[in-house]
């Protein structure tokens, strides 16, 4: 693997392998081993252009954890505030010896760009770009959802027959869509519940159902609820119903919680809007897995490091 861009296009092999050799690192990750030599003498670059806590900690917990050399870079504070491109930050990068670029950018496709232009010969990483795709996100989740369903018997395993309800802003979610290739490659089947407003025009392509009714979705059983955050910032005002209608109709709310078979599984990427789209009893619950996407990050972000920098790189 010589980029990771998207999932829409990874193979369900390369998604199975991907989340083995995360499982191989998850001793790894949770610091039952201190570290591996593996990318010894590699720098990885974390390039962020939005704002992130767990994409970006997670990130440079994983590339330590292998033993490479990590460089923070945030756009804030750099001189992308006096206007320098992105060519000239990337060449800047590759005179310092980039092997592994992070990046996250409020521009969607700003990361093709990169793998594309060669402006820097190293393995591009999307850590989200604008609200097009946010892979590593939906590998942890694919992965912190086979873990739960297959308990210590997960590797070489898929997600077939899953239910999958994906509820909020899903016009926005670049989780949303990455999470629809893969899980979908995967075996499972995907349902969107949203107010109409937060549904794109044209999901035509898309291999999922779409609805509104959180309730009927609920009550239908899922497997998995993943609960998505409400993008203030990416909103105009005329998609947002208003906090309380929005609460009322699409929250994860003490009631709809308490609907939920014992089995299913509460997700949500974080950062959380609590008492909007989710809850603190659903969010702190024994079936949320909030925590645990966070921790199941590094070992993905590992496996993802791995693939791309550890000297069996090929192009694809
Ligand atoms: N889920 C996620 O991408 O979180 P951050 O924005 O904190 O990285």
């Amino acid at each position: 693997m010589r980029h990771l861009l998207s999932t829409k296009g990874m193979s369900r092999d390369e998604a199975i392998l991907l989340l083995d050799i995360a499982e191989d690192m998850a001793d790894v990750a949770n610091r039952e081993v201190k570290k591996l030599p593996t990318l010894r003498g590699k720098t990885v670059v974390n390039l962020f252009f939005e704002d992130s806590t767990r994409t970006r900690i997670s990130f440079e917990a994983a590339a330590k954890r292998l033993s490479a050399d990590v460089i923070n870079f945030s756009a804030k504070g750099s001189s992308v505030s006096k206007g320098e491109s992105l060519k000239d930050t990337a060449q800047t990068l590759a005179a310092m010896g980039a092997d592994g670029v992070v990046i996250r950018h409020p521009a969607s496709g700003a990361p093709h760009v990169l793998a594309e232009s060669g402006w820097i010969d190293a393995g591009i990483i999307n850590a989200g770009d604008g609200t097009h795709e946010h892979p590593t996100q939906a590998l942890l989740d694919a992965f912190t959802i086979r873990r739960r369903l297959h308990r210590g018997a997960a590797r070489g395993k898929g997600l077939d027959g899953v239910t999958v309800t994906i509820v909020g802003d899903v016009l926005h979610s670049r989780v949303a869509r990455s999470n629809l290739w893969l899980l979908t490659t995967l075996g499972a089947h995907v349902t969107f519940i949203a107010p109409p407003t937060l549904l794109p025009m044209d999901m035509s392509g898309w291999p999922a159902e779409a609805g509104f009714d959180l309730d009927a979705a609920i009550d239908a059983g899922p497997d998995v609820v993943m609960m998505l955050r409400i993008q203030q910032e990416r909103m105009n005002a005329a998609f947002f119903p208003n906090s309380r209608e929005y609460s009322r109709r699409w929250g994860l709310d003490d009631e709809r919680f308490g609907r939920l078979a014992p089995t299913t599984i509460v997700m949500h990427p974080g950062p959380m809007n609590r008492g909007l789209e989710i809850s603190s009893a659903a969010a702190d619950s024994a079936g949320s897995t909030v925590r645990e996407q966070v921790a199941n990050g590094v070992s993905v972000r590992m496996a993802a490091l791995y693939l791309l920098l550890s000297g069996d790189r090929e192009d694809s």
